[in-house]
Parts: C-alpha cells; structure tokens; sequence
C-alpha cells in the first residue's frame, strides 16, 4: 500500500480569495498548496477593467509573505457592457488569463453578470481569436426551473448552442455538479473542460438535510442527487484531461452562513489537496490524482506546467471546528491523508 503520494505542485483552477480582511484571512491557505490559482472577480464591485485586476492582484500578492512564489491568475467579469479592447488588452498584458460568465443573479455577487449571452457576441468572438478562455457558471437563473436542474437546463439551453456557435473558443464549465454535465464536457471536443470541486465530490444532497438544516454544506451549484456526485466522481478520476480541480473554496464569516438567508459557499481551501486525495484513494486512482490536480489544468489554458513537487502522506489528520474563524469544509472530520511539511 503506498504511504506517500509526491506529485508535481497543484493549481487550483477556480478560487474565491475575496478582500480586504478576508483575503488576509484565507490567501495563505490556497498558497501553501498551490503554485497557481484561477482567482473569481465576484468583488464588489466586481473585476471587469485591467486596472481593476492589476490592483487586486496587488493586494492579493501584499496579504502573502515576501518570500513565497504563490501565482494569482486574474479574470474578468463579464457584465452586459463587456468590451472585447479592453479584454484582448488585458489578456495580451498578462492582466487576464480568462473571462468569467456569471448569469445575472445566479449565485453571490452575481448582481452585474451577463443578462443575455448572444448579446456578447463581439466579446467571445475576440476571445475565440485570441485563445482566452472563457469560464462559465453553468445554472440558468428563471425561477421557474427547479434549482436542482438549473445546471443541466443551462446545458441544454445555453452551452449547448454556445460550444455550437463559437466552435473554437476554450470554454471551462466550473464546478460541475451532474451526470449531464459530466457527459457533455466528456463529449465535447478538446476544447471544452470542466472544474470540480471536492464538495462535489465527497456530497450529496442529502448532507443539506443530515438531521437538521446544514448551511455549511450549501453552495452554487447546490450539491445534488448521489447518481450525479457518481458521475462526477467517475470524470474526475477517469484520467481524461479534459477534467481538472478547481476547489470553489468560496469563504463566508459564520454568522452569513447560518442566518435566515445564508449565503452559498464552502471554505474548502484548508484541507482541499487532502479532501481530493480522499476520493482518488476511495475510486482506486491514486495513480490519476497528479494529472486532474497538476497536469490537466495547466495543459488546457496553455501554461508551463509547475516545477517542483507536493507530498501528501497516509496519516490521519483532524479538520478543526474553525480555521482562520471560519467553518472549514470536513470541520470536526478526520481525512486519512495530509500534505507533508
Ligand atoms: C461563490 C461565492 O460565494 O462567491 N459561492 C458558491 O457557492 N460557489 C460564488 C460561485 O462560485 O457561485
Ligand atoms: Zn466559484
């Protein structure tokens, strides 16, 4: 039985690190593990001018030590009134490596997210010609739609024609919660990926309701049935590139999570490499672990990939109640395996 698992350093390919006191709070988490990470421009107000993500990469960079080498790769936010100068302009300076696609009001922060996506034709038109990636939260927002289909309805009415219509543009469709999703990412062509999450992984719906209403469980997209975390699952082991980690560790202070109207999110950063290397271990796939968190991501967005290495040893470890004063995901659990000093 291998005790020690050494792979080359992680990115993590879809991070909520948040501001001001917060992010001084949770950056050292996402950075002792990984080299790089895919930082959301949910702010408020949000990400969507190259001076406004020079700036927060700044502050990004001044919450960690001097001496770490920790990466923040910045995105945009798209809104209505996106402009394609702006974004080829940023993403030619290094200012943006992708465009985020929030549907209006799908999820937190969300407020100025895209209200029709046909309308941003000239803006996925560049991006198509210039190789910028494009990430998208997969959920339609009609109300009308139960919001355990939301994702797979945003397959079917949204990506479907989009992947049509833009057959050249990178496209990632985060945090994936279904066996829908799951088969339409593995279906695409090699242009179209997927992030997961280790929520999504480790849950199902049944943890929002485990003897009592559980805010700590409740994200966007809302954990779902237990054939989809199979589906799921099966992708993130299944060795294919076209499925990476991208943790969503999405913090919010203890008294916004357990209130009348909680906000959506799991703080996943603490233990994420030890909460993924669980599920590797539990799928018999230890040997497919280094590609879905090393190797797969970079690949896709066409980025070196990472020097040096990570290792995770077999000893147990306890995820305590609070970490940085929040909630941790796994908080009061023991993992089997835990990143080695
Ligand atoms: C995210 C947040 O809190 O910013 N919440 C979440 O549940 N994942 C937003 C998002 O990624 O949907
Ligand atoms: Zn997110």
């Amino acid at each position: 039985m291998t005790d020690r698992l050494t792979i080359r350093r992680p990115d993590d390919w879809h991070v909520h690190l948040r501001d001001g006191a917060m992010l001084e709070a949770v950056v050292s988490q996402t950075a002792r593990q990984f080299a790089r990470a895919i930082v959301m421009p949910n702010l408020t107000p949000p990400v969507t001018t190259v001076a406004a993500a020079e700036a927060y990469r700044a502050r990004i960079l001044a919450a960690l030590p001097a001496d770490g080498d920790f990466r923040p790769l910045m995105t945009c936010y798209l809104t209505d009134g996106a402009d394609p100068t702006e974004i080829a302009r940023g993403h030619e300076s290094g200012a943006f490596t992708a465009c985020k696609l929030y549907p209006a009001h799908a999820t937190t922060n969300s407020a100025h997210g895209v209200t029709d996506i046909r309308a941003l034709g000239p803006v996925l038109d560049t991006m198509q010609r210039i190789g910028m990636p494009l990430l998208i939260h997969g959920e339609v927002t009609d109300r009308d739609v139960d919001i355990f289909d939301r994702e797979a309805v945003f397959i079917e009415r949204t990506l479907a024609p989009l992947v049509r219509d833009f057959p050249d543009l990178k496209i990632v469709l985060e945090h994936i919660t279904t066996a829908e999703a799951a088969a339409f990412v593995a279906d695409a062509g090699p242009l179209v990926a997927a992030t997961i999450t280790p929520q999504h992984l480790h849950l199902n719906r049944n943890a929002l309701f485990d003897g009592g209403l559980r805010p700590h469980a409740y994200c966007l997209p809302v954990i779902k049935r237990e054939r989809h975390r199979l589906a799921v699952r099966a992708a993130a082991v299944s060795g294919s590139p076209k499925f990476f980690l991208g943790t969503d560790s999405a913090p919010h202070a203890v008294e916004r999570k357990e209130m009348d109207c909680g906000c959506a999110g799991i703080f996943n950063a603490p233990f994420a490499l030890e909460s993924y290397v669980a599920v590797f271990e539990e799928e018999g796939a230890l040997d497919k672990f280094e590609g879905f968190a090393s190797e797969h991501g970079p690949r896709f967005y066409g980025l070196p990939l990472n020097e040096g290495t990570v290792t995770l040893e077999r000893k147990p470890v306890e995820v305590p109640a609070r970490v940085a004063g929040l909630v941790p995901f796994h908080a009061g659990e023991t993992l089997g395996w835990r990143l080695a000093e």
